[in-house]
């Protein structure tokens, strides 16, 4: 037996006893004539104490860092104890030892606050893994797959895999594909989601499916972004969209309560689409706090409107506001004592290529009720204060203004609003609060491409009362300028998010059911009738055979394991992740492939790829 113990399991009451051990070597330290080692497994730490009678033995089988040793040995109390450790009231008296392999010099500790650099780590993952943030982030992921699994399990949802080797599934971003060897000159492409699959399933009949399942996604990284990832994928048929919310509402806070011991009973907060848009900029808002956009175009403008209070003048020739399609704000509460050089600072953030604003106006709503602003000299100071009142300032506030486009201004108002949120401390990692986002819009408009897409996807359903206006209505633009004009911006999808602290945990929508709307939803997208029938005539084709109304829903597991976690890097969470370049540095993956094996595969290469 390699070990009767694990290394984080004694404690007082096995004082005395007589126990073996096996784990890694985590430190040697010496003290005159004994010896103490740490010795580590998934478990734990125990301390190990090698006496002077085992020094000669020692001296013929040094221990190094990261040794595989094996321990026997009798558990006694130590003199002193550590109230850190699980095992810090005891220590083994090492009678014999084993090293059962040895370890080359680590490239970097193995602690919580190791030495390593995130090249480093990633390209020994195995060790990286080792550590103990790592593994607790680890323990935490299945923690959230085993609760989701029990949650549907109990609610019979069934557990159906779904293939990899696909035809493209469109969600949104670029596919993986693989070449066909025994298919010369064709292409797999590997699922960005199960959706059709999922769908299909639900024609058969399996009214309740869920996976715990990779997708993949060529598209560009970021934090909460990898090009496989996992989603907790969901379909249920004859419902509608109250009961995917509500069944969901239930998985999220079972999660909340068998992870975290979180009782999350509040009333899930919902808004729309529009509601998000119009007073976060974003939609996935951060409601941890407050500080709403407020627009402030029509208060500031000459001629504009006079708010209800109707105590302002008219506007002071303040060329930026005045020239501006949008002028937005957001209160800062208690912030109206920055100093000169910390609005300075807050004007170059605002200014940085990512936020992309020329600039930053203030006013200071001063806790004795006086105003001061970057702006004196074109309002005087009682139409500032009638602004900041009719805008909900209160004394103590600063009042932050951007000014320009619409979109650009509302994207960086909200970026500003979180930015502050954050600077305030409103945005605690142990501060949970969760939100639907309701009513998406059912199409967007590509520009590059001169044609409307799927906001959610293609088999996302119109909101009812607007099938008609998606069925009437030509989509094709003339007039590239002009498509805010165009009545498909209006239309409503069955779509909902799932949104936790201002990240999007998951997505889905009522699906459309009947083969005709779906095969005008394709036309709707610019897909010819060839096309849609290539593409996905398989699914047109089920449609025909009683297909009952569904609906589901996809949550992104990596991202609701780091939000859980406290963590914006989803990689964290990911044993085996990608680097920002989509690359696997451990496996130096991608890699070139030898010719033999392109010959196979029937490919020829334009470009000669060299491996890094
Ligand atoms: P959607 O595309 O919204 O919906 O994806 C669902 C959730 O998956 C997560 N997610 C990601 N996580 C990590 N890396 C990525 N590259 C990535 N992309 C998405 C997000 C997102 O909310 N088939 C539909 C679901 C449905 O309609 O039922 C779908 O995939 O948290």
């Amino acid at each position: 037996m390699y070990r009767t113990h694990t290394c984080g399991e004694l404690r007082a009451a096995n004082i005395g006893q007589s126990v073996t051990l096996a784990g890694w070597v985590q430190t040697v330290r010496k003290f005159g004539s004994i010896t103490f080692v740490d010795l580590r497994d998934r478990y734990g730490l125990t301390q190990l104490l090698f006496g002077e009678e085992l020094n000669k033995e020692l001296a013929d089988n040094p221990l190094g860092r990261e040794f595989v040793l094996q321990v026997k040995g009798e558990v006694s109390e130590r003199t002193a104890k550590n109230p850190q450790l699980a095992t810090g009231d005891i220590e083994l008296k090492v009678v014999s030892f084993k090293i059962l392999n040895k370890s080359a010099t680590p490239p970097f500790t193995i602690q919580d606050d190791t030495d390593g650099g995130d090249d480093l780590r990633m390209k020994y993952r195995y060790l990286d893994l080792r550590r103990q943030a790592v593994k607790k982030n680890l323990e935490l992921r299945y923690a959230v797959n085993r609760a989701a699994r029990n949650y549907l399990h109990e609610n019979n949802f069934m557990d159906l895999e779904t293939p990899f080797l696909i035809k493209s599934t469109p969600e949104g971003a670029r596919d993986f594909v693989v070449p066909s060897r025994m298919n010369p000159g064709q292409f797999y492409a590997l699922p960005q989601s199960p959706q059709t699959f999922k769908q299909l399933l639900m024609v058969s009949g399996y009214d309740r499916y869920y996976q715990i399942v990779k997708c993949f996604r060529d598209e560009d990284l970021r934090a909460d972004r990898q090009p496989e990832f996992t989603q907790i994928d969901c379909e249920m048929s004859f419902v509608e969209q109250e009961d995917i919310l509500t069944m969901f509402e239930g998985m999220v806070r079972h999660i909340f309560k068998a992870v975290k011991n979180i009782d999350y009973t509040e009333k899930i907060q919902r808004m729309t689409w529009e509601e998000a848009m119009w007073q976060y900029g974003n939609d996935k808002p951060d409601i941890r706090f407050g500080m709403k956009i407020l627009n402030l175009k029509s208060a500031f403008t000459i001629g504009g409107e006079k708010p209800a209070n109707g105590g302002l003048i008219n506007g002071a020739g303040f060329g930026v506001f005045d020239d501006a399609e949008t002028v937005l704000a957001i209160c800062a509460p208690g912030c109206s004592e920055y100093t000169r050089k910390q609005t300075d600072e807050l004007t170059e953030w605002v200014k940085r290529p990512q936020i992309g604003m020329k600039g930053l106006v203030y006013i200071k709503y001063n806790t004795d009720g006086s105003l001061k602003s970057s702006v004196d000299k074109f309002y005087s100071e009682e139409k500032l204060k009638a602004i900041a009142e009719a805008a909900g300032a209160r004394k103590g506030d600063l009042i932050l203004l951007l000014a320009g486009k619409e979109e650009r201004t509302r994207k960086a108002t909200s970026e500003l609003r979180l930015e502050m949120g954050k600077r305030l401390g409103f945005r605690k990692d142990n501060e949970f609060k969760l939100l639907w986002v309701l009513d998406f819009p059912l199409f967007e408009y590509a520009e590059e491409e001169n044609r409307w897409v799927a906001r959610h996807h293609p088999f996302t359903s119109p909101k009812p009362s607007d099938i008609e206006v998606m069925i009437r209505n030509n989509p094709v633009i003339e007039d590239a300028d002009k498509y805010l004009e165009h009545p498909y911006n209006h239309i409503k999808a069955n779509a909902y998010d799932m949104v936790l602290n201002g990240n999007e945990i998951g997505g889905g929508s009522i699906r459309i059911f009947q083969r005709e709307l779906q095969e005008k939803m394709f036309a709707a997208l610019g897909m010819s009738q060839e096309e849609s029938l290539h593409k996905f005539g398989f699914l047109l084709g089920a449609f025909e055979y009683g297909a009952p109304p569904h609906g589901g829903i996809a949550f992104g597991f990596d991202r609701l394991c780091s939000i859980l976690g406290g963590s914006e890097s989803i990689r964290d969470f990911i044993a085996f992740p990608k680097n920002n370049s989509g690359r696997d540095v451990m496996l130096d993956a991608p890699s070139t492939i030898d010719d033999k094996q392109l010959t196979e595969l029937s490919i020829q290469l334009n470009v000669k790829g060299e491996n890094a």
